[in-house]
């Protein structure tokens, strides 16, 4: 296509260079260079006349962004989470949105259970006490943490990304639950996994992990009540959405010791935490980096950019959220 009437878009964040040399092959592209999110203001600076942007989860792309910029006809999410974009009013203003599924199941699958077997086995404390020189020597009774092999882990959303980290368990001869909306074929075909209502698998788990995306219906969907059923030599893991957590319940409940411990990679706040949780030696903290590994955010570059050049073409993008 002739330079002068190429479109052009705009990228938030520094994404791996393989999405901007795609995008290039179509588009005039102009990018975020800094290490860090956009002020408010610089996100509404840097998608000033352009086709199409390729976001983040950490940007805000709601009613007010699209109306002040009503030539975007794409907005393409580097994330497969899409709890930061108003999809209604973009389907209301006839604006594509589109995110990344798929390619980061298993590294945020595997996150999940790093988390889990970090905190389980106390892996991060005693790493601490061994490089701060503290260690005195072998102990019958330092350490003890939890066991994994034979042990009962609910799946609290047993969609993509609960299914892979369900189907890691393999190895450790788990009883599998899951809840949410429908029952999981696969799940119950390869692992003779169980479909429970949620209380029942909080009751029931030694290891509860959430893989929900964020809605008004999974804000806050473990909560006192929620942490209250469980056992309390169970471990909670989060590597969906900080906000699925009522984080102050949550501190609360592993300071009062009534669970053994947690692995969050996902804050409420982020990049903030609730106050008390970084005191906590019962869990293990991450900086959201379940699809951290360097393939996976490739992926998600190509995925983000494909979606993006197939809506500016005017074709359909493969993982359009407008329904
Ligand atoms: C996702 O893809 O949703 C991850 O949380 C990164 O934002």
């Amino acid at each position: 296509m002739d330079k002068l009437t190429m479109k052009n878009v705009y990228v938030t964040r520094c994404i791996p260079q393989v999405g901007i040399d795609l995008l290039s092959q179509h588009f005039h592209v102009r990018s975020n260079q800094q290490p860090r999110k956009l002020t408010r203001q610089e996100l509404l600076d840097g998608i000033k006349g352009v086709d199409g942007v390729l976001t983040s989860g950490t940007d805000k792309i709601d009613a007010e962004l699209m109306d002040l910029n009503p030539g975007i006809r794409c907005f393409s999410n580097y994330a497969v989470g899409f709890d930061n974009m108003d999809v209604a009013a973009a389907t209301q203003r006839r604006v594509l949105c589109t995110n990344t599924p798929d390619v980061l199941n298993d590294s945020t699958a595997e996150m999940a259970w790093a988390l889990l077997m970090a905190v389980a086995r106390r892996v991060v404390e005693s790493d601490r006490i061994m490089r701060t020189r503290q260690w005195t020597g072998w102990e019958p009774q330092e350490f003890l943490g939890g066991d994994i092999t034979g042990k009962t882990l609910g799946i609290i959303g047993a969609g993509r990304i609960g299914t892979s980290i369900a189907m890691k368990s393999r190895g450790f001869d788990m009883q599998i639950l899951y809840s949410g909306r429908r029952n999981n074929s696969e799940l119950d075909a390869k692992l003779n996994a169980r479909f429970v209502d949620m209380d029942t698998l909080l009751q029931s788990s030694d290891f509860v992990s959430l893989s929900v995306a964020l809605n008004a219906q999974t804000y806050h969907l473990i909560g006192a009540r929620e942490l209250a059923l469980m056992k309390p030599t169970a471990y909670l893991i989060n590597t969906a959405r900080g906000p699925v957590v009522d984080e102050a319940a949550l501190v609360q409940a592993l300071k009062s010791k009534q669970i053994a411990g947690a692995g969050l990679d996902v804050y409420e706040f982020e990049p903030d935490m609730v106050e008390g949780l970084e005191l906590l030696e019962n869990t293990v903290l991450t900086t959201h980096i379940g699809s951290a590994t360097y393939a996976t955010r490739n992926a998600m570059a190509v995925k983000a950019a494909t979606n993006l050049i197939a809506a500016l073409k005017g074709e359909m993008p493969p993982d359009c959220l407008n329904p």
